[in-house]
């Protein structure tokens, strides 16, 4: 039996704390708060999108985000450098373990995938820009459903277009809404605990497997 992983992209493969040191330049040293609610918001409008049936692209979401933000903490950023940052969200890190552990799992003979809230060609932007897009067999992006993680439909999209079912199709993913999302709807999913600090929400679904690295990922899932 072929296994299927799904990688979540931003926050597994790609670090969204990337934008901080060019927010440092508007908000000093708010960078890390600025950053942080940023991505708290992008992803708070990409839960109420979904659940309102009044789907915009992720891109917006994290535009509408940066808006949010600039008011919030009060930070007068002009358009010019907003367009900037957004641009900057297309070009983002990738984490090391990513690109180490990519190569390891293609070799295993398992199926990769992207699976993300991003619009495709932003996420084949961001894997082209890390070196990492050669691992994956596709980008699989919820926007071709027009709606977001973690509703359950784009969970049965992603083993539709894969081809795989729910017991041999794996998320994975740093952000527990994600896991928990997959779990939910069926999949098997592994949660990577990059900080010992990251708490997952206590709810009565858990992860299937919890790794502090992707390098563990190809132990982890032999192993279950
Ligand atoms: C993604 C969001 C969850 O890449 O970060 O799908």
């Amino acid at each position: 039996m072929s296994i299927t992983i799904g990688f979540d992209v931003y926050g597994t493969l790609i670090d969204t704390a990337g934008v901080t040191q060019a927010l440092k330049e508007f908000a000093g040293d708010r960078a890390v708060e600025f950053s942080t609610l940023w991505r708290e918001k992008q992803l708070e409008y990409s839960f109420r999108r979904a659940l309102m049936q009044n789907y915009v692209h992720f891109g917006f979401c994290t535009r509408y985000a940066l808006d949010y933000c600039c008011a919030a903490l009060g930070v007068d950023i002009s358009e010019q450098d907003r367009a900037e940052l957004l641009a900057g969200y297309r070009v983002l890190p990738p984490f090391d373990d990513a690109a180490a552990s990519l190569p390891v799992l293609q070799d295993q003979g398992y199926r990769l995938f992207a699976f993300s809230n991003g619009k495709p060609e932003d996420v084949a932007s961001l894997l082209e820009h890390s070196g990492i897009s050669s691992y994956f067999e596709d980008v699989v992006s919820t926007d071709e459903i027009k709606s977001f993680k973690p509703n359950p439909a784009v969970y049965a999209h992603f083993l539709r277009r894969t081809g795989a079912t729910g017991k041999e199709a794996w998320l994975i993913s740093g952000n527990p809404f994600d896991v928990i999302g997959a779990a939910s709807a069926g999949m098997r999913a592994a949660w990577v605990r990059r900080s010992p600090q990251a708490i997952f929400d206590p709810w009565e679904i858990e992860p299937t497997l919890t790794i502090g690295s992707l390098s563990e990922l190809a132990d982890g899932i032999r192993g279950m």
